[in-house]
Protein backbone atom coordinates (compact mmCIF):
# COMPACT_ATOMS: atom_id res chain seq x y z
CA UNK A 1 0.00 0.00 0.00
CA UNK A 2 3.00 2.39 0.60
CA UNK A 3 3.37 3.30 -3.11
CA UNK A 4 -0.95 3.97 -4.20
CA UNK A 5 -1.41 6.73 -6.04
CA UNK A 6 -4.84 7.14 -7.44
CA UNK A 7 -4.94 10.28 -9.96
CA UNK A 8 -7.87 11.94 -10.39
CA UNK A 9 -7.78 14.25 -13.92
CA UNK A 10 -10.93 16.09 -15.43
CA UNK A 11 -12.08 19.09 -16.83
CA UNK A 12 -12.68 22.72 -14.66
CA UNK A 13 -15.15 22.46 -11.96
CA UNK A 14 -15.87 18.92 -12.88
CA UNK A 15 -16.42 18.29 -9.23
CA UNK A 16 -12.18 16.67 -8.78
CA UNK A 17 -11.31 18.18 -5.40
CA UNK A 18 -14.32 17.04 -3.63
CA UNK A 19 -13.79 13.76 -5.58
CA UNK A 20 -10.62 13.59 -4.73
CA UNK A 21 -11.26 14.10 -1.01
CA UNK A 22 -13.85 12.43 -0.46
CA UNK A 23 -11.62 9.63 -1.65
CA UNK A 24 -8.93 10.01 0.01
CA UNK A 25 -10.75 10.21 3.42
CA UNK A 26 -12.21 6.68 2.88
CA UNK A 27 -8.37 5.47 1.59
CA UNK A 28 -7.44 7.06 4.63
CA UNK A 29 -4.44 9.28 2.52
CA UNK A 30 -4.04 13.31 1.95
CA UNK A 31 -5.31 14.39 -1.42
CA UNK A 32 -2.74 16.40 -3.54
CA UNK A 33 -4.35 19.39 -5.32
CA UNK A 34 -1.77 20.08 -8.00
CA UNK A 35 -4.50 22.96 -9.31
CA UNK A 36 -3.82 24.49 -6.28
CA UNK A 37 0.03 24.60 -7.07
CA UNK A 38 -0.75 26.28 -10.60
CA UNK A 39 -2.78 29.13 -9.11
CA UNK A 40 -0.10 29.70 -6.83
CA UNK A 41 2.55 30.21 -9.55
CA UNK A 42 -0.29 32.38 -11.35
CA UNK A 43 -0.52 34.46 -7.75
CA UNK A 44 2.93 34.54 -7.49
CA UNK A 45 3.53 36.00 -10.94
CA UNK A 46 0.70 38.96 -10.00
CA UNK A 47 2.25 39.95 -6.52
CA UNK A 48 5.68 40.01 -7.86
CA UNK A 49 4.74 41.83 -10.92
CA UNK A 50 5.97 39.53 -13.15
CA UNK A 51 4.50 39.31 -17.42
CA UNK A 52 2.28 35.86 -17.35
CA UNK A 53 4.35 34.80 -20.39
CA UNK A 54 7.44 35.41 -19.38
CA UNK A 55 8.96 31.59 -18.73
CA UNK A 56 12.80 32.81 -17.91
CA UNK A 57 11.15 35.23 -14.95
CA UNK A 58 8.67 33.11 -13.62
CA UNK A 59 10.94 29.88 -13.31
CA UNK A 60 13.27 31.91 -11.83
CA UNK A 61 11.35 33.54 -9.49
CA UNK A 62 10.33 30.39 -8.34
CA UNK A 63 13.75 28.75 -7.93
CA UNK A 64 14.50 32.09 -5.91
CA UNK A 65 11.43 31.59 -4.22
CA UNK A 66 9.74 28.32 -4.14
CA UNK A 67 6.18 27.20 -3.29
CA UNK A 68 5.43 24.38 -1.57
CA UNK A 69 1.94 22.07 -1.08
CA UNK A 70 0.66 21.22 2.20
CA UNK A 71 -1.42 18.35 1.10
CA UNK A 72 -3.09 18.00 4.30
CA UNK A 73 -6.38 15.66 4.13
CA UNK A 74 -8.91 18.30 5.38
CA UNK A 75 -8.14 20.48 2.50
CA UNK A 76 -4.66 21.70 0.57
CA UNK A 77 -2.56 25.09 1.52
CA UNK A 78 0.13 26.34 -0.69
CA UNK A 79 2.55 28.27 0.44
CA UNK A 80 5.69 30.51 -0.66
CA UNK A 81 8.13 30.47 1.84
CA UNK A 82 6.17 31.58 4.95
CA UNK A 83 3.16 32.99 3.08
CA UNK A 84 0.06 30.92 2.92
CA UNK A 85 -1.65 32.56 -0.68
CA UNK A 86 -4.51 30.12 0.02
CA UNK A 87 -7.07 32.50 0.30
CA UNK A 88 -6.09 34.64 -2.43
CA UNK A 89 -6.04 31.30 -5.21
CA UNK A 90 -9.83 31.00 -5.61
CA UNK A 91 -10.35 34.54 -7.45
CA UNK A 92 -11.64 35.69 -10.69
CA UNK A 93 -7.92 37.34 -11.84
CA UNK A 94 -6.18 34.09 -10.81
CA UNK A 95 -8.98 31.85 -13.01
CA UNK A 96 -8.42 34.51 -16.03
CA UNK A 97 -4.36 34.00 -15.34
CA UNK A 98 -3.80 30.25 -14.61
CA UNK A 99 -3.54 29.16 -17.89
CA UNK A 100 -1.19 31.03 -19.53
CA UNK A 101 0.80 30.26 -16.44
CA UNK A 102 0.61 26.65 -16.81
CA UNK A 103 1.13 26.60 -20.38
CA UNK A 104 4.56 27.54 -20.02
CA UNK A 105 7.00 24.10 -19.99
CA UNK A 106 9.29 25.37 -17.47
CA UNK A 107 6.38 26.24 -14.68
CA UNK A 108 5.06 22.67 -14.98
CA UNK A 109 8.28 20.86 -14.80
CA UNK A 110 9.00 22.73 -11.16
CA UNK A 111 5.55 21.60 -10.28
CA UNK A 112 5.67 18.20 -11.51
CA UNK A 113 9.09 17.55 -9.62
CA UNK A 114 7.16 19.24 -6.20
CA UNK A 115 4.62 16.60 -6.80
CA UNK A 116 7.24 13.63 -7.59
CA UNK A 117 8.70 14.82 -3.88
CA UNK A 118 5.42 14.40 -1.97
CA UNK A 119 4.98 11.11 -0.25
CA UNK A 120 3.12 8.45 -1.50
CA UNK A 121 0.24 7.20 -0.85
CA UNK A 122 -1.90 9.65 -1.61
CA UNK A 123 -4.38 10.57 -4.35
CA UNK A 124 -3.62 13.21 -7.02
CA UNK A 125 -6.51 15.59 -8.66
CA UNK A 126 -5.50 17.77 -11.51
CA UNK A 127 -5.01 17.70 -15.50
CA UNK A 128 -2.40 15.93 -16.25
CA UNK A 129 -2.00 13.45 -13.18
CA UNK A 130 -2.54 10.11 -14.55
CA UNK A 131 -0.36 11.21 -18.47
CA UNK A 132 2.32 12.84 -17.06
CA UNK A 133 3.30 13.04 -13.62
CA UNK A 134 2.00 9.93 -12.19
CA UNK A 135 1.85 7.47 -15.22
CA UNK A 136 2.61 4.88 -13.44
CA UNK A 137 -0.29 5.10 -10.26
CA UNK A 138 -2.91 2.30 -8.86
CA UNK A 139 -5.86 3.62 -10.97
CA UNK A 140 -6.56 6.57 -12.94
CA UNK A 141 -9.76 8.43 -13.40
CA UNK A 142 -10.81 11.12 -15.53
CA UNK A 143 -13.86 13.18 -14.60
CA UNK A 144 -16.56 15.18 -17.64
CA UNK A 145 -19.58 17.28 -17.12
CA UNK A 146 -21.41 19.04 -19.47
CA UNK A 147 -20.51 23.01 -19.22
CA UNK A 148 -23.88 24.25 -18.05
CA UNK A 149 -24.03 21.14 -15.06
CA UNK A 150 -20.55 22.43 -14.27
CA UNK A 151 -21.91 26.15 -14.53
CA UNK A 152 -24.27 25.12 -12.44
CA UNK A 153 -22.15 23.89 -9.75
CA UNK A 154 -20.08 27.06 -9.67
CA UNK A 155 -23.17 29.11 -8.99
CA UNK A 156 -24.07 27.12 -6.12
CA UNK A 157 -20.78 27.37 -5.16
CA UNK A 158 -20.29 31.78 -5.48
CA UNK A 159 -23.36 33.67 -6.37
CA UNK A 160 -23.04 34.52 -9.64
CA UNK A 161 -24.55 34.56 -13.43
CA UNK A 162 -25.07 31.11 -15.02
CA UNK A 163 -24.50 32.50 -18.46
CA UNK A 164 -21.15 34.35 -17.69
CA UNK A 165 -19.52 31.45 -15.81
CA UNK A 166 -20.35 28.54 -18.41
CA UNK A 167 -18.63 30.96 -21.07
CA UNK A 168 -16.04 31.32 -18.87
CA UNK A 169 -15.32 27.62 -18.27
CA UNK A 170 -15.52 27.00 -21.93
CA UNK A 171 -12.71 29.59 -22.98
CA UNK A 172 -10.88 28.00 -19.98
CA UNK A 173 -11.70 24.20 -21.37
CA UNK A 174 -10.04 25.65 -24.98
CA UNK A 175 -7.20 27.32 -23.08
CA UNK A 176 -6.17 24.09 -21.34
CA UNK A 177 -6.53 21.59 -23.19
CA UNK A 178 -3.46 20.58 -24.58
CA UNK A 179 -2.02 19.46 -20.60
CA UNK A 180 -5.97 18.08 -19.77
CA UNK A 181 -6.27 14.58 -21.87
CA UNK A 182 -7.21 11.47 -20.53
CA UNK A 183 -4.67 9.00 -20.29
CA UNK A 184 -5.52 5.54 -22.31
CA UNK A 185 -5.66 3.90 -19.09
CA UNK A 186 -8.03 6.16 -17.60
CA UNK A 187 -11.29 5.27 -16.37
CA UNK A 188 -13.99 8.31 -17.95
CA UNK A 189 -16.72 9.00 -15.49
CA UNK A 190 -19.66 11.41 -16.78
CA UNK A 191 -20.44 12.77 -13.70
CA UNK A 192 -23.38 14.69 -14.98
CA UNK A 193 -25.84 12.41 -13.58
CA UNK A 194 -24.28 11.56 -10.21
CA UNK A 195 -24.31 12.63 -6.86
CA UNK A 196 -20.91 14.14 -5.32
CA UNK A 197 -21.19 10.62 -3.07
CA UNK A 198 -22.52 8.43 -5.94
CA UNK A 199 -18.89 9.59 -7.89
CA UNK A 200 -16.83 8.79 -4.87
CA UNK A 201 -18.32 4.93 -4.47
CA UNK A 202 -17.76 4.15 -7.91
CA UNK A 203 -13.68 5.68 -8.13
CA UNK A 204 -13.33 3.82 -4.51
CA UNK A 205 -14.93 0.06 -5.96
CA UNK A 206 -12.64 0.69 -8.95
CA UNK A 207 -9.59 1.33 -6.92
CA UNK A 208 -10.12 -1.82 -5.14
CA UNK A 209 -10.75 -3.78 -8.30
CA UNK A 210 -7.19 -2.49 -9.40
CA UNK A 211 -5.51 -4.15 -5.96
O1 LIG B 1 -8.08 22.43 -10.90
P1 LIG B 1 -8.11 23.91 -11.00
O2 LIG B 1 -9.28 24.41 -11.82
O3 LIG B 1 -8.01 24.61 -9.69
O4 LIG B 1 -6.78 24.27 -11.80
C1 LIG B 1 -6.49 25.60 -12.13
C2 LIG B 1 -5.70 25.66 -13.43
O5 LIG B 1 -4.42 25.08 -13.26
C3 LIG B 1 -6.31 24.94 -14.62
O6 LIG B 1 -7.26 25.75 -15.30
C4 LIG B 1 -5.09 24.64 -15.48
O7 LIG B 1 -4.75 25.76 -16.27
C5 LIG B 1 -3.98 24.46 -14.46
N1 LIG B 1 -3.66 23.06 -14.18
C6 LIG B 1 -2.81 22.39 -15.04
N2 LIG B 1 -2.41 21.11 -14.75
C7 LIG B 1 -2.83 20.49 -13.63
C8 LIG B 1 -3.71 21.15 -12.74
C9 LIG B 1 -4.12 22.44 -13.05
O8 LIG B 1 -2.42 22.94 -16.06
N3 LIG B 1 -2.41 19.26 -13.35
Amino acid sequence: NATVIVTIDGVAASGKSSVASGVARALHVPYVSSGLLYRAAARAALNAGLPLTDEAALTAHLRAHPLRLDARADGNRAYQGDTDLTPHLHTDEVDDAVSAVAALPGVRAWIDDHLRSLPAPFVAEGRDMGTNVFPHATAKFYLTASPRVRAQRRVNERDADIDAIETALRERDRRDARQSQPAPDAHLIDTGPLTLQGVIDLILQRVQAAH
